[in-house]
């Protein structure tokens, strides 16, 4: 099923290995908030060191700066988190992305060192996906092979994820290699009873994701502000047709939660009920998007519920996707640790854009097998 030469299978022994992650990390008051892209490329590090790698060099962008270099999305506080989470490893940051720096800081690099490069699109040849641009990272980094694992960010066509697979062999990590595996599996060949969650605030972000999951899935359940948005009426005359057309394959939430000016901010004791009842013997299920306004305890009832559920339910292979969801669910599996799900992708818009059937031209542009 996996058409790409990946690391599993590459000889880097030696080797410069260039690794693009996505730390595109969530930061709020000059705090990480969510580190799941961080922590889920240790493994990644780990068998670059297994398969004796010389130098890792990582790239990654944080935020849209645009082009320019915005101090306050610089990969330095990436940098800080990932030495935190590797101490028995040695791990250097430098602040630019090619040029005599980078070069200098690579040739210093001891064998088996761990580099972090800067923010990418703190220059423009990033997102313009300019040939002249990914050659300077390959050319200042001797990379000797390009490891493609920032799932996150394949569906783009930038520098780091298109432009570079010309300059050097290109091979997929093990998370890009788990979460495509992982997500093609549910979107082409889920096994039934297949139900889909779908929450969140927009019925027109979710719509292609409902269309299509339509046609596969058991049941659409639908949660979150887009149920509120149905019951208020507030629906354009279009997403009115597809829930109209689909009612015996969709379940709507039809109680709610609400705060004192009437906002309907969790689906409601009645609705989670049904809810749990429906994914009683389901196998596979997708879930994007929160049930309820997650961010405020007072309600986030329901996704607790069905999230514990889920995680307590290892029968139902249970993929969750979508950040205000993936976060959530990290967060409860904090608290406690027999939680267990098939997969938390790092992806938001990568898993959406996957699971629509979009193209990904960072995974596309990688060496065939
Ligand atoms: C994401 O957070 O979805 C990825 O890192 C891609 O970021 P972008 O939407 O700014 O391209």
């Amino acid at each position: 099923m996996f058409a790409k030469q990946s690391l599993e299978n590459t000889k880097v022994r030696g080797q410069t290995v260039l690794v693009r992650v996505d730390y595109n990390v969530p930061i709020k008051d000059g705090e990480i908030t969510d580190d799941l892209r961080i922590r889920e490329t240790i493994p990644t590090l780990e068998l670059l060191e297994k398969k004796g790698a010389r130098r890792i060099i990582l790239i990654s962008h944080l935020g849209r700066p645009k082009g320019e270099k915005k101090p306050e999305l610089s990969l330095k506080i990436v940098f800080d988190r990932l030495k935190e989470l590797l101490p028995d490893r040695k791990v250097f940051f430098v602040s630019d992305v090619s040029g005599p720096d980078v070069e200098e800081a690579v040739e210093k690099l001891p064998v088996g060192g761990i580099l972090l490069l800067e923010n990418l699109r703190f220059f423009p040849g990033e997102e313009e996906n300019s040939t002249e641009f990914a050659r300077e990272i390959a050319e200042s980094t001797h990379a000797d092979v390009f490891v493609q694992d920032g799932f996150a960010v394949v569906h783009r066509a930038h520098a780091s994820t298109s432009a570079i697979t010309s300059e050097v062999p290109s091979v997929a990590g093990p998370l890009l290699e788990k979460e495509i595996t992982a997500l093609t599996k549910v979107a082409k060949a889920p096994v039934h009873p297949f139900i889909v969650i779908i929450g969140g605030a927009k019925v027109a972000d979710k719509q292609p994701l409902i269309e299509r999951f339509l046609k596969i899935a058991d049941k659409i359940i639908v949660g979150g502000k887009i149920a509120a948005d149905i019951s208020d009426g507030k629906l354009t005359e279009e997403e009115k047709k597809i829930f109209a057309d689909n009612a015996d394959k969709i379940y709507i939430a039809n109680d709610f939660v609400s705060d004192e000016s009437g906002a309907k901010l969790d689906i409601g004791s009645e609705s989670t009920q049904k809810i749990l009842e429906m994914l009683d013997g389901a196998k596979t299920v997708l879930w994007n998007g929160a049930l309820g306004y997650v961010e405020n305890p007072e309600y986030a009832k329901s996704s607790t519920e069905v999230a514990e559920y889920l995680g307590k339910n290892p029968q139902v292979y249970s993929v969750i996707c979508g950040g205000d969801t993936t976060g959530f669910v990290e967060n409860l599996q904090k608290k406690d640790e027999s939680l267990k799900y098939g997969l938390i992708s790092t992806g938001g818009g990568a898993s959406l854009e996957l699971l629509t059937g979009e193209a990904l031209p960072g995974y596309e542009s990688l060496d065939d097998k």
